[in-house]
Protein backbone atom coordinates (compact mmCIF):
# COMPACT_ATOMS: atom_id res chain seq x y z
CA UNK A 1 0.00 0.00 0.00
CA UNK A 2 1.41 3.45 -1.05
CA UNK A 3 2.21 5.69 2.19
CA UNK A 4 -0.78 8.47 2.60
CA UNK A 5 0.46 12.14 3.11
CA UNK A 6 -2.19 13.48 5.72
CA UNK A 7 -2.10 17.32 6.71
CA UNK A 8 -2.91 18.19 10.47
CA UNK A 9 -3.43 21.81 10.72
CA UNK A 10 -3.46 22.04 14.77
CA UNK A 11 -1.39 19.13 14.67
CA UNK A 12 0.75 21.11 17.46
CA UNK A 13 -2.30 21.37 20.15
CA UNK A 14 -4.11 19.00 22.68
CA UNK A 15 -6.50 17.07 20.06
CA UNK A 16 -4.07 17.74 17.37
CA UNK A 17 -0.51 15.91 18.70
CA UNK A 18 -2.75 12.35 19.60
CA UNK A 19 -4.70 12.50 16.13
CA UNK A 20 -0.72 13.00 14.46
CA UNK A 21 0.75 9.84 16.98
CA UNK A 22 -2.01 8.07 15.22
CA UNK A 23 -1.74 8.73 11.86
CA UNK A 24 2.35 8.11 12.34
CA UNK A 25 1.37 4.59 14.24
CA UNK A 26 -0.74 4.16 10.86
CA UNK A 27 2.56 4.08 9.01
CA UNK A 28 1.30 8.17 7.24
CA UNK A 29 3.50 10.72 5.99
CA UNK A 30 2.48 13.49 8.52
CA UNK A 31 2.59 17.12 7.53
CA UNK A 32 1.75 19.07 10.40
CA UNK A 33 0.79 23.40 9.68
CA UNK A 34 0.60 25.22 13.37
CA UNK A 35 1.06 28.88 14.21
CA UNK A 36 1.86 27.78 17.99
CA UNK A 37 -0.45 30.33 19.33
CA UNK A 38 -1.62 27.63 21.93
CA UNK A 39 -0.40 24.63 20.63
CA UNK A 40 3.22 23.28 22.25
CA UNK A 41 6.48 21.94 20.16
CA UNK A 42 6.88 19.91 23.57
CA UNK A 43 3.22 18.08 22.54
CA UNK A 44 5.33 16.35 19.70
CA UNK A 45 8.95 16.10 21.29
CA UNK A 46 8.86 12.83 21.52
CA UNK A 47 8.25 12.18 17.58
CA UNK A 48 11.19 14.39 16.84
CA UNK A 49 13.50 11.47 14.93
CA UNK A 50 10.62 10.66 13.11
CA UNK A 51 11.14 10.90 9.32
CA UNK A 52 7.41 10.37 8.18
CA UNK A 53 6.92 13.52 10.57
CA UNK A 54 7.08 17.29 9.09
CA UNK A 55 6.25 20.47 11.44
CA UNK A 56 5.47 23.62 9.45
CA UNK A 57 5.25 26.96 11.05
CA UNK A 58 2.74 29.11 9.36
CA UNK A 59 -0.53 30.92 10.27
CA UNK A 60 -3.29 28.97 8.62
CA UNK A 61 -5.49 32.11 7.83
CA UNK A 62 -2.55 33.72 5.88
CA UNK A 63 -2.91 31.07 3.33
CA UNK A 64 -1.46 27.73 2.98
CA UNK A 65 -0.48 26.96 -0.65
CA UNK A 66 3.58 28.06 -0.23
CA UNK A 67 3.78 25.75 2.86
CA UNK A 68 2.03 22.51 1.29
CA UNK A 69 3.93 23.09 -2.19
CA UNK A 70 7.41 22.56 -0.65
CA UNK A 71 5.74 19.85 0.95
CA UNK A 72 4.52 18.44 -2.40
CA UNK A 73 8.26 19.26 -4.28
CA UNK A 74 9.81 17.19 -0.99
CA UNK A 75 7.33 14.73 -0.52
CA UNK A 76 4.27 13.89 -2.76
CA UNK A 77 0.71 15.22 -3.21
CA UNK A 78 -1.31 15.75 -0.03
CA UNK A 79 -4.40 12.91 -0.06
CA UNK A 80 -6.12 13.73 3.20
CA UNK A 81 -6.42 17.27 5.13
CA UNK A 82 -7.43 17.48 9.02
CA UNK A 83 -8.93 20.57 9.74
CA UNK A 84 -8.24 21.57 14.14
CA UNK A 85 -6.54 24.49 13.62
CA UNK A 86 -8.79 27.26 15.50
CA UNK A 87 -9.44 30.53 17.72
CA UNK A 88 -10.51 27.87 20.34
CA UNK A 89 -11.29 30.80 23.10
CA UNK A 90 -15.03 31.17 23.12
CA UNK A 91 -14.87 35.00 24.89
CA UNK A 92 -12.22 35.69 22.72
CA UNK A 93 -14.34 35.27 20.16
CA UNK A 94 -17.05 37.34 21.81
CA UNK A 95 -14.78 40.16 21.90
CA UNK A 96 -13.59 39.98 18.60
CA UNK A 97 -15.84 38.43 16.07
CA UNK A 98 -13.87 39.87 13.15
CA UNK A 99 -11.04 38.16 14.05
CA UNK A 100 -13.04 34.92 14.72
CA UNK A 101 -14.23 34.96 11.05
CA UNK A 102 -10.68 34.81 9.76
CA UNK A 103 -9.27 32.44 12.01
CA UNK A 104 -12.58 29.81 12.34
CA UNK A 105 -14.08 30.63 9.27
CA UNK A 106 -12.30 31.44 5.98
CA UNK A 107 -9.57 29.65 7.03
CA UNK A 108 -11.74 26.57 6.53
CA UNK A 109 -12.48 27.79 3.02
CA UNK A 110 -8.67 28.30 2.28
CA UNK A 111 -8.32 24.78 2.95
CA UNK A 112 -11.02 23.58 1.12
CA UNK A 113 -10.42 25.48 -2.17
CA UNK A 114 -7.13 23.71 -1.60
CA UNK A 115 -8.85 20.32 -1.16
CA UNK A 116 -11.03 20.95 -4.58
CA UNK A 117 -7.87 22.59 -7.12
CA UNK A 118 -5.56 19.55 -5.50
CA UNK A 119 -7.92 16.62 -5.94
CA UNK A 120 -7.55 16.05 -2.03
CA UNK A 121 -9.18 12.66 -1.32
CA UNK A 122 -10.52 13.58 2.53
CA UNK A 123 -11.47 16.66 4.42
CA UNK A 124 -12.21 16.19 8.28
CA UNK A 125 -13.30 18.99 10.43
CA UNK A 126 -12.98 19.59 13.95
CA UNK A 127 -16.53 20.97 14.60
CA UNK A 128 -18.02 21.82 18.08
CA UNK A 129 -21.37 21.43 20.13
CA UNK A 130 -21.21 24.96 20.50
CA UNK A 131 -23.11 24.38 17.16
CA UNK A 132 -26.31 23.55 19.13
CA UNK A 133 -25.92 26.43 21.61
CA UNK A 134 -28.63 25.73 23.94
CA UNK A 135 -31.05 22.66 23.02
CA UNK A 136 -33.86 21.18 25.17
CA UNK A 137 -33.01 18.37 24.14
CA UNK A 138 -30.99 15.71 25.77
CA UNK A 139 -29.18 13.91 24.92
CA UNK A 140 -28.91 16.07 21.49
CA UNK A 141 -29.24 14.39 17.83
CA UNK A 142 -27.87 15.84 15.05
CA UNK A 143 -31.20 17.15 13.56
CA UNK A 144 -31.58 19.60 16.99
CA UNK A 145 -31.83 23.07 16.15
CA UNK A 146 -28.92 25.23 15.38
CA UNK A 147 -28.91 28.32 17.50
CA UNK A 148 -25.22 29.00 18.26
CA UNK A 149 -24.53 31.68 20.89
CA UNK A 150 -20.97 32.82 20.37
CA UNK A 151 -19.42 33.74 16.94
CA UNK A 152 -17.04 30.79 17.68
CA UNK A 153 -20.38 28.43 17.37
CA UNK A 154 -21.96 30.18 14.13
CA UNK A 155 -18.33 29.72 12.41
CA UNK A 156 -18.16 26.21 13.47
CA UNK A 157 -21.66 26.18 11.82
CA UNK A 158 -20.25 27.94 8.69
CA UNK A 159 -17.90 25.86 8.32
CA UNK A 160 -19.56 22.66 8.12
CA UNK A 161 -21.70 24.40 5.82
CA UNK A 162 -18.77 25.04 3.68
CA UNK A 163 -17.64 21.35 4.01
CA UNK A 164 -21.24 20.29 2.71
CA UNK A 165 -20.92 22.67 -0.15
CA UNK A 166 -17.65 21.39 -1.07
CA UNK A 167 -18.72 17.73 -1.07
CA UNK A 168 -22.31 18.20 -2.76
CA UNK A 169 -20.22 20.24 -5.86
CA UNK A 170 -16.91 20.03 -6.12
CA UNK A 171 -17.36 16.08 -4.94
CA UNK A 172 -14.97 16.46 -2.03
CA UNK A 173 -14.96 14.09 0.24
CA UNK A 174 -15.64 15.52 4.05
CA UNK A 175 -16.84 15.04 7.39
CA UNK A 176 -17.52 17.58 10.26
CA UNK A 177 -17.13 15.86 13.91
CA UNK A 178 -19.33 17.67 16.31
CA UNK A 179 -16.67 17.46 19.55
CA UNK A 180 -18.90 17.12 23.10
CA UNK A 181 -15.89 18.01 26.32
CA UNK A 182 -12.83 16.34 25.04
CA UNK A 183 -10.40 15.61 27.79
CA UNK A 184 -7.07 13.93 28.09
CA UNK A 185 -3.12 14.71 28.53
CA UNK A 186 -1.56 17.47 27.06
CA UNK A 187 -4.68 19.65 27.46
CA UNK A 188 -3.78 23.05 28.98
CA UNK A 189 -5.09 24.31 32.38
CA UNK A 190 -3.87 27.79 31.91
CA UNK A 191 -6.86 30.05 31.01
CA UNK A 192 -9.52 30.25 32.98
CA UNK A 193 -11.39 29.12 29.96
CA UNK A 194 -9.69 25.61 29.72
CA UNK A 195 -11.56 22.39 30.01
CA UNK A 196 -12.97 21.82 33.22
CA UNK A 197 -11.44 18.65 33.58
CA UNK A 198 -7.50 20.10 33.04
CA UNK A 199 -8.18 23.15 35.27
CA UNK A 200 -9.41 20.48 38.02
CA UNK A 201 -6.53 18.17 37.84
CA UNK A 202 -3.85 21.04 37.63
CA UNK A 203 -5.34 22.13 40.90
CA UNK A 204 -6.11 19.08 42.75
CA UNK A 205 -2.67 17.90 41.82
CA UNK A 206 -1.32 21.23 43.28
CA UNK A 207 -3.49 20.05 46.40
CA UNK A 208 -5.00 23.99 46.30
CA UNK A 209 -8.86 24.65 46.11
CA UNK A 210 -11.03 23.33 43.44
CA UNK A 211 -14.26 25.95 42.55
CA UNK A 212 -17.51 24.41 41.37
CA UNK A 213 -19.45 26.98 39.49
CA UNK A 214 -23.13 27.14 40.20
CA UNK A 215 -24.58 24.23 42.31
CA UNK A 216 -22.49 21.67 40.11
CA UNK A 217 -25.91 19.83 38.87
CA UNK A 218 -24.71 20.65 34.92
CA UNK A 219 -23.98 18.21 33.61
CA UNK A 220 -21.44 17.47 30.00
CA UNK A 221 -20.36 14.48 28.05
CA UNK A 222 -16.85 13.97 29.04
CA UNK A 223 -15.20 12.54 26.16
CA UNK A 224 -11.62 11.31 26.06
CA UNK A 225 -9.04 12.20 23.56
CA UNK A 226 -7.99 9.05 22.74
CA UNK A 227 -11.30 8.00 21.26
CA UNK A 228 -11.73 11.58 19.72
CA UNK A 229 -8.47 10.79 17.79
CA UNK A 230 -9.79 7.76 16.85
CA UNK A 231 -12.56 9.36 15.40
CA UNK A 232 -10.77 11.35 13.58
CA UNK A 233 -8.82 8.81 12.20
CA UNK A 234 -11.29 7.03 11.23
CA UNK A 235 -12.96 9.68 9.48
CA UNK A 236 -10.38 10.20 7.62
CA UNK A 237 -10.14 7.06 6.29
CA UNK A 238 -13.38 6.02 5.52
CA UNK A 239 -14.27 6.05 2.45
CA UNK A 240 -18.76 5.45 2.86
CA UNK A 241 -18.67 8.06 5.78
CA UNK A 242 -21.74 9.95 5.07
CA UNK A 243 -21.44 13.27 4.55
CA UNK A 244 -23.41 14.92 7.58
CA UNK A 245 -21.71 16.21 10.35
CA UNK A 246 -21.74 13.32 13.50
CA UNK A 247 -21.51 13.94 17.50
CA UNK A 248 -18.26 13.16 18.53
CA UNK A 249 -19.17 12.17 22.61
CA UNK A 250 -19.64 9.37 24.71
CA UNK A 251 -23.49 9.50 25.39
CA UNK A 252 -22.91 9.90 29.36
CA UNK A 253 -23.66 12.66 31.29
CA UNK A 254 -21.63 13.46 34.62
CA UNK A 255 -22.51 16.23 36.78
CA UNK A 256 -19.17 18.72 37.81
CA UNK A 257 -20.06 17.77 41.29
CA UNK A 258 -19.21 14.14 40.12
CA UNK A 259 -16.52 15.31 38.36
CA UNK A 260 -14.51 17.00 41.03
CA UNK A 261 -14.67 13.49 43.37
CA UNK A 262 -13.68 11.83 40.17
CA UNK A 263 -10.92 14.03 39.90
CA UNK A 264 -9.58 13.84 43.58
CA UNK A 265 -10.17 10.21 43.59
CA UNK A 266 -7.92 9.79 40.69
CA UNK A 267 -5.14 11.94 42.16
CA UNK A 268 -5.08 11.09 45.75
CA UNK A 269 -5.63 14.97 46.26
CA UNK A 270 -6.94 16.34 49.60
CA UNK A 271 -7.56 19.84 47.57
CA UNK A 272 -11.00 21.28 49.36
CA UNK A 273 -14.05 21.98 46.90
CA UNK A 274 -15.89 25.16 47.07
CA UNK A 275 -18.95 26.74 44.71
CA UNK A 276 -19.07 30.08 43.52
CA UNK A 277 -21.74 31.55 41.63
CA UNK A 278 -22.67 30.32 37.94
CA UNK A 279 -21.39 31.72 34.96
CA UNK A 280 -23.32 33.70 32.63
CA UNK A 281 -25.28 31.21 30.19
CA UNK A 282 -24.76 28.08 31.84
CA UNK A 283 -25.75 25.35 29.58
CA UNK A 284 -27.55 22.99 32.24
CA UNK A 285 -27.43 19.32 30.81
CA UNK A 286 -24.92 18.57 27.57
CA UNK A 287 -24.95 15.37 26.30
CA UNK A 288 -24.20 13.76 22.64
CA UNK A 289 -26.44 11.19 21.13
CA UNK A 290 -24.20 9.12 19.51
CA UNK A 291 -25.72 7.19 17.39
CA UNK A 292 -25.24 8.71 13.86
CA UNK A 293 -21.34 8.22 14.52
CA UNK A 294 -22.15 4.59 15.00
CA UNK A 295 -24.28 4.37 11.63
CA UNK A 296 -21.95 6.29 9.40
CA UNK A 297 -18.38 5.65 11.15
CA UNK A 298 -18.80 2.78 12.95
CA UNK A 299 -17.35 4.95 16.04
CA UNK A 300 -18.22 4.55 19.89
CA UNK A 301 -16.27 5.80 22.77
CA UNK A 302 -14.80 3.09 24.33
CA UNK A 303 -12.54 4.65 27.29
CA UNK A 304 -14.57 4.72 30.79
CA UNK A 305 -14.48 8.29 32.72
CA UNK A 306 -12.81 6.20 35.16
CA UNK A 307 -10.10 4.88 33.22
CA UNK A 308 -9.58 8.07 30.94
CA UNK A 309 -9.79 10.62 34.16
CA UNK A 310 -6.64 8.14 35.20
CA UNK A 311 -4.24 8.13 32.40
CA UNK A 312 -5.19 12.08 32.53
CA UNK A 313 -3.97 12.06 36.12
CA UNK A 314 -0.90 10.14 35.53
CA UNK A 315 0.28 12.76 32.79
CA UNK A 316 -0.45 15.50 35.16
CA UNK A 317 1.56 14.23 37.76
CA UNK A 318 4.27 13.17 36.05
CA UNK A 319 3.92 17.39 34.84
CA UNK A 320 4.68 18.65 38.25
P1 LIG B 1 -5.67 23.55 20.99
O1 LIG B 1 -5.68 25.02 21.28
O2 LIG B 1 -4.82 22.69 21.83
O3 LIG B 1 -5.31 23.29 19.48
C1 LIG B 1 -5.49 24.24 18.45
C2 LIG B 1 -4.21 24.25 17.63
O4 LIG B 1 -4.37 25.10 16.50
C3 LIG B 1 -3.01 24.79 18.42
O5 LIG B 1 -1.88 23.96 18.18
C4 LIG B 1 -2.80 26.17 17.84
O6 LIG B 1 -1.46 26.62 17.97
C5 LIG B 1 -3.23 25.95 16.40
N1 LIG B 1 -3.70 27.16 15.71
C6 LIG B 1 -4.66 28.04 16.13
N2 LIG B 1 -4.83 28.99 15.19
C7 LIG B 1 -3.98 28.70 14.17
C8 LIG B 1 -3.70 29.33 12.93
N3 LIG B 1 -4.34 30.44 12.54
N4 LIG B 1 -2.76 28.79 12.12
C9 LIG B 1 -2.10 27.66 12.49
N5 LIG B 1 -2.34 27.02 13.65
C10 LIG B 1 -3.28 27.54 14.48
O7 LIG B 1 -7.21 23.10 21.07
P2 LIG B 1 -7.87 21.66 20.93
O8 LIG B 1 -8.71 21.47 22.12
O9 LIG B 1 -6.87 20.65 20.58
O10 LIG B 1 -8.87 21.93 19.70
C11 LIG B 1 -8.67 21.36 18.41
C12 LIG B 1 -9.93 21.61 17.59
O11 LIG B 1 -11.04 20.94 18.19
C13 LIG B 1 -10.32 23.07 17.47
O12 LIG B 1 -10.81 23.31 16.18
C14 LIG B 1 -11.45 23.22 18.48
O13 LIG B 1 -12.34 24.28 18.13
C15 LIG B 1 -12.11 21.87 18.36
N6 LIG B 1 -12.89 21.49 19.56
C16 LIG B 1 -12.26 21.20 20.74
C17 LIG B 1 -13.04 20.84 21.85
C18 LIG B 1 -12.42 20.50 23.19
O14 LIG B 1 -13.16 20.13 24.11
N7 LIG B 1 -11.10 20.58 23.34
C19 LIG B 1 -14.43 20.78 21.75
C20 LIG B 1 -15.03 21.07 20.52
C21 LIG B 1 -14.26 21.40 19.42
C1 LIG C 1 -17.59 24.72 26.41
C2 LIG C 1 -16.45 25.62 26.03
C3 LIG C 1 -16.92 27.01 26.23
C4 LIG C 1 -18.20 27.28 25.40
C5 LIG C 1 -19.26 26.23 25.70
C6 LIG C 1 -20.48 26.37 24.77
C7 LIG C 1 -14.42 24.39 26.52
C8 LIG C 1 -13.27 24.23 27.43
N1 LIG C 1 -15.33 25.34 26.89
O1 LIG C 1 -17.92 25.12 27.70
O2 LIG C 1 -15.88 27.89 25.89
O3 LIG C 1 -18.73 28.53 25.72
O4 LIG C 1 -18.70 24.94 25.55
O5 LIG C 1 -20.29 25.76 23.60
O6 LIG C 1 -14.52 23.74 25.51
N2 LIG C 1 -16.55 24.61 35.67
C9 LIG C 1 -16.42 24.67 37.03
N3 LIG C 1 -15.24 25.10 37.55
C10 LIG C 1 -14.18 25.48 36.77
C11 LIG C 1 -14.32 25.42 35.37
C12 LIG C 1 -15.53 24.98 34.85
O7 LIG C 1 -17.36 24.36 37.77
O8 LIG C 1 -13.12 25.86 37.33
C13 LIG C 1 -17.81 24.10 35.12
C14 LIG C 1 -18.46 25.05 34.13
O9 LIG C 1 -19.26 26.01 34.79
C15 LIG C 1 -19.27 24.05 33.30
C16 LIG C 1 -18.42 22.79 33.30
O10 LIG C 1 -17.52 22.93 34.38
O11 LIG C 1 -20.49 23.78 33.91
C17 LIG C 1 -17.65 22.59 32.02
O12 LIG C 1 -16.91 23.79 31.75
P1 LIG C 1 -15.96 23.92 30.46
O13 LIG C 1 -14.92 22.89 30.51
O14 LIG C 1 -15.55 25.35 30.37
O15 LIG C 1 -16.90 23.52 29.25
P2 LIG C 1 -18.33 24.09 28.78
O16 LIG C 1 -19.03 24.83 29.84
O17 LIG C 1 -19.07 22.95 28.18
Amino acid sequence: MTQELVVVTGGAGFIGSHTVDRLLERGCRVVVLDNFSTGKRENLDHRRDDENLRIIEVNVADGIWAALSSVEQAWQPVDRIIHLAAQTAVVTSIVNPLDDIRSNYATTVHLLEYARCRGVKKVVFASSAAVYGDVDESPVRETAPKVPLSPYGIDKLGSEMYLRYYAEVHGIPTNALRFFNVYGPRQDPKSAYSGVISIFMDRASRGVGITIFGDGEQTRDFVFVGDVSRAIVTACFSESASREPVNIGTGNETTVNQLAQLVIDAIGSKSAITHAPSRAGEIVRSCADVGAAKASLGFEAQIPIADGLKQTADWFQSQS
